[in-house]
């Protein structure tokens, strides 16, 4: 479990299958992460029993994804969930907010959270950030936490041009 003034990061349990659905389908998630929306409470139960499974192991998240859920300290609510994957040869965070609560600075104190902790406590040379840059709001909170824009990758999908950033957060950087 990971502390911080207003969240507590802890693994996700069976009883936050139902939240965990019905964060799944809002519009940013739809957006932004269309491979985490699930299509019932029960697609949701699967989900976050195997992010139970793989956080009752020791944290490698290069050969595992580590994903915890974001709860209010204040209410004990699942708001969002932040976790860490391989990505690239590296790792790289990944992270979401409920909709109604967005734009109060969680996200950015989640993601300072856990990329610290990463870096510190797992020993991990960098976390990248991988994001579209359509993506203003998740941009914004690499920025905040500490990340560096490293390179911006252009891609045309269906004839259309996307850019995807890519951001790095090393410990000498963050402690600069
Ligand atoms: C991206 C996301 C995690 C941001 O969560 P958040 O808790 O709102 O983020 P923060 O409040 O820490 O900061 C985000 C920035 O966007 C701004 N922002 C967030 N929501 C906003 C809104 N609805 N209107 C205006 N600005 C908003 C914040 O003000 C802040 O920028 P600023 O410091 O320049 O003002 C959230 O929008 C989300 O869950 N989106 C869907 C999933 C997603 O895209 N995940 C990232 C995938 S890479």
């Amino acid at each position: 479990m990971i502390s911080t003034s207003r969240l507590l990061l802890r693994p996700f349990t069976v009883s936050d299958a139902p939240k965990l659905f019905v964060m799944s389908i809002e519009e940013g998630m739809r957006r932004w992460i269309p491979d985490q929306v699930y299509r019932d409470e029960q697609h949701a139960e699967q989900v976050a029993r195997a992010l139970m499974a793989f956080t009752a192991q020791s944290p490698d998240p290069g050969v595992r994804p580590y994903v915890l859920g974001i709860e209010d300290q204040n209410t004990g609510v699942l708001i969002g969930h932040v976790g860490l994957s391989a990505a690239r040869g590296s790792v790289e965070i990944g992270y979401a907010i409920e909709q109604q609560l967005q734009g109060r600075g969680l996200a950015t104190e989640a993601v300072i959270a856990m990329s610290g902790w990463a870096l510190t406590e797992l020993s991990l040379p960098e976390v990248l950030g991988i994001v579209e840059a359509d993506n203003v709001h998740s941009c914004r909170v690499l920025e905040k936490a500490g990340f560096v824009l490293e390179d911006d990758e252009i891609k045309i999908v269906d004839g259309v041009s996307r850019t995807r950033r890519i951001y790095r957060c090393r410990q000498d950087r963050r402690s600069a």
